[in-house]
């Protein structure tokens, strides 16, 4: 029987440069046994047992259908429904304030989305803060084409509303029970604020039109390096309005990066 496949430095090298070519995530030699993992179980899936033999099948495949699944397997999809809510309250004052001021029209790019955690909280902090009255729409994306299937569903089992607190809950999910399993789907005021898209953050220019309100870009430049995070960087500072919000994630900061946003406080950031 043959035993456990090894990925060896010469092929991990091969597959953290395709990676980093195909997405601007950067896979350190730290990243070795996550990366042989997360193949491996791939590479089950498809029947193949060397790693050189899938390195082969990916670079062979024309259509880049495989290359897609590649960095499905290797994305990190970890999120949350409120996740560093401090970045929702922030919002919703800064939305209440908007409106105060007259405005009826927003626009918020939710650019790492995962699995939807994040942009259906965002929905609920927009749902929550503006009247019906009001055209607000958010983009959702992300890299990981199975990650959005899951957004698209917006289905979640209960445990995972843990943090959602129980009157939004009620206000904005049905509960549904399959077999002994309790899910709750977004209702359809929720799901039609959202538009989700396969977008790579590591190639702008993107083709969205700004000029938008506010962008949560939240713990996805941990996985890129200073080039790659510049030109994310430049690029949501070329699509927000004057006066919109960058939020990265709470491990996350702009130092270092040449460029003209304001830090409010860690984390969050203004285009004056
Ligand atoms: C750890 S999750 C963070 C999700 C959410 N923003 C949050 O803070 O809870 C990182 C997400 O970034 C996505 N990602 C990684 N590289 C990307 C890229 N080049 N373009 C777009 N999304 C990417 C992954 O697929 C994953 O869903």
């Amino acid at each position: 029987m043959n035993g456990p496949a090894i990925l060896d430095d010469h092929t991990f090298e091969r597959f953290a440069n395709l990676i980093y070519e195909e997405s601007g995530i950067t896979l350190g030699s730290h990243k070795h046994s996550l990366v042989a993992a997360r193949l491996g179980k791939r590479m089950r899936s498809l029947g193949i047992g060397r790693f050189e033999d899938y390195f082969a099948y990916v670079s062979r495949d024309d259509s880049d259908g495989e290359l897609v699944m590649l960095i499905d397997a290797i994305s990190t999809n970890v999120t949350q429904f409120y996740r560093e809510a401090v970045h929702f309250e922030i919002l919703e004052n800064l939305l209440r304030g908007w409106r105060n001021e007259g405005q009826t029209r927003f626009r918020v790019w939710c650019a790492a989305a995962s699995t939807g955690e994040e942009p259906y909280t965002l929905a609920i902090t927009l749902a929550k803060a503006l009247g019906e009255d009001c055209d607000k729409r958010i983009l959702a994306t992300d890299i990981s084409t199975r990650a959005l299937a899951v957004a698209r569903q917006g289905s979640y089992e209960a445990k995972k509303m843990e943090t959602v607190p129980r009157e939004l809950l009620s206000a904005y999910f049905t509960s549904t029970s399959v077999g002994v399993e309790r899910f709750y789907q977004a209702r359809d005021g929720l799901k039609h604020m959202l538009q989700f898209a396969r977008l790579n953050l590591a190639t702008p220019p993107f083709p969205m039109k700004g000029p938008l309100d506010v962008v949560f870009c939240r713990n996805v430049m941990i996985y890129f390096d200073q080039r790659v995070r510049q030109r994310l960087v430049n690029e949501i500072h070329r699509l927000l309005r004057p006066g919109g919000y960058l939020m990265v994630g709470h491990s996350e900061s702009l130092t270092g990066l040449g460029n003209t946003f304001r830090a409010i406080k860690p984390s969050v950031y203004v285009k004056d």
